[in-house]
C-alpha cells in the first residue's frame, strides 16, 4: 500500500464502546471484506477503521466496564480488530487487559493474535532517562497484559525541549529489545518528522487530525510521509459527527 493511498490510511472510529451500537454490531453476520484490512507494517495487518477508545476515558460520562468489554468482544467478532488508545485514556489500557482475558476464555488463546492494540505515551516534558522511559512502557505492558506493545505512539508537548529525542532514542532501544513492536508518533509536525528521521530514528506512523474539512496535513506532511514511508493515522475524520448524518435536518445553532 503506497502512493496516494498512504496519505489517508485509516479512519479512527469513535463509537467503539458505545452500547447503542452493540446491537448493530451483534447483528452483523458477514465478515468484513478483504479490503477492510491492510498490511500496516510487516507482520501487522490491521483493520482500516480503528476503534477509538478515548470514549472510555470517563470524559464522556460514567463507563460500565462490563458492558464496554462485551462491546469490545462484539467488535472483535465483527472484524474490527484494531484499537486506538493511550496511557491517559482513563481505563482504556486496563480494558485491553480484561478484554484479552475474556477473549482467551471465550475464543481460546489463539484469538489473541487477532488483536492489534495501539497505545500512546504522552509524558510531561522532563528528563527522559532509560529508567523513566522503560518504567512507563512497563506500566502499559502490565495494564494491557502483553509482553510487547503492538504500536507505541509517542507525543511531546514542547518542541523547544529537545529531550523528546532522548525519549525516542530510549523507545527505539526498547523496540530493538522487543518490548515495542513498532514505534510511532502522534501530533508531531512536519519539521519534527524530518528531524526525527535525520536523527536516525525510524517511526512507522503519525496520528494527526485530518478530515475533508481539516486538510492541513496535505500542505507538507503527506509528502514527507511518502518520502519516509510513514503512515498517517487520522483522527477527527467525522469532525466529531459533523460529517455524519447526525446534524441533518437539525436547526442551526444560535
Ligand atoms: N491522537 C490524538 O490526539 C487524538 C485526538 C482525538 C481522537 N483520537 C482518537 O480518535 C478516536 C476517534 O475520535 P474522533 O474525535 O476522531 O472521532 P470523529 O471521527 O471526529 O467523530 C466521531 C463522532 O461522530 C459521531 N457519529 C455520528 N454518526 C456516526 C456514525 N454513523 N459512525 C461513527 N460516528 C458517528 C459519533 O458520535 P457518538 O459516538 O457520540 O454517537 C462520534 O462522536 C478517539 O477515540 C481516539 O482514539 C486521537
Amino acid at each position: 500500500m503506497r502512493g496516494n493511498e498512504r496519505g489517508i490510511a485509516l479512519f479512527a472510529r469513535q463509537r467503539a464502546i458505545s452500547i447503542p451500537n452493540l446491537d448493530t454490531i451483534l447483528r452483523m453476520t458477514m465478515p468484513l471484506p478483504t479490503e477492510a484490512r491492510l498490511r500496516f507494517v510487516e507482520n501487522l495487518p490491521i483493520c482500516r477503521i480503528l476503534n477509538g477508545m478515548w470514549q472510555v476515558s470517563g470524559a464522556h460520562g460514567r463507563i460500565d466496564s462490563n458492558a464496554a468489554v462485551d462491546a469490545m468482544l462484539a467488535y472483535q467478532d465483527a472484524g474490527f480488530t484494531t484499537w486506538d488508545l493511550a496511557d491517559h485514556y482513563g481505563p482504556a489500557e486496563d480494558f485491553i487487559g480484561v478484554f484479552r482475558r475474556r477473549l482467551t476464555d471465550v475464543r481460546g488463546a489463539d484469538a489473541l493474535s487477532e488483536i492489534q492494540a495501539f497505545t500512546k505515551w504522552v509524558p510531561q516534558p522532563g528528563p527522559m532517562t532509560r529508567q523513566i522511559v522503560e518504567n512507563n512502557v512497563d506500566i502499559s505492558l502490565r495494564r494491557m497484559g502483553v509482553d510487547c506493545l503492538d504500536l507505541l505512539q509517542f507525543h511531546w508537548w514542547d518542541y523547544q525541549d529537545l529531550r523528546y529525542l532522548n525519549a525516542l532514542e530510549q523507545l527505539a532501544d526498547l523496540r530493538d529489545e522487543g518490548k515495542i513492536h513498532r514505534l510511532a508518533l502522534t501530533n508531531f509536525d512536519t519539521q519534527r518528522l524530518r528531524d526525527i528521521a535525520d536523527h536516525g530514528i525510524r517511526v512507522v506512523s503519525n496520528q494527526v487530525q485530518y478530515s475533508l474539512i481539516d486538510r492541513r496535513p496535505q500542505a507538507q506532511m503527506t509528502q514527507v510521509c511518502e518520502e519516509q514511508r510513514v503512515w498517517l493515522l487520522p483522527y477527527g475524520v467525522l469532525c466529531g459527527g459533523l460529517l455524519s448524518d447526525r446534524y441533518l435536518g437539525q436547526p442551526e445553532p444560535d
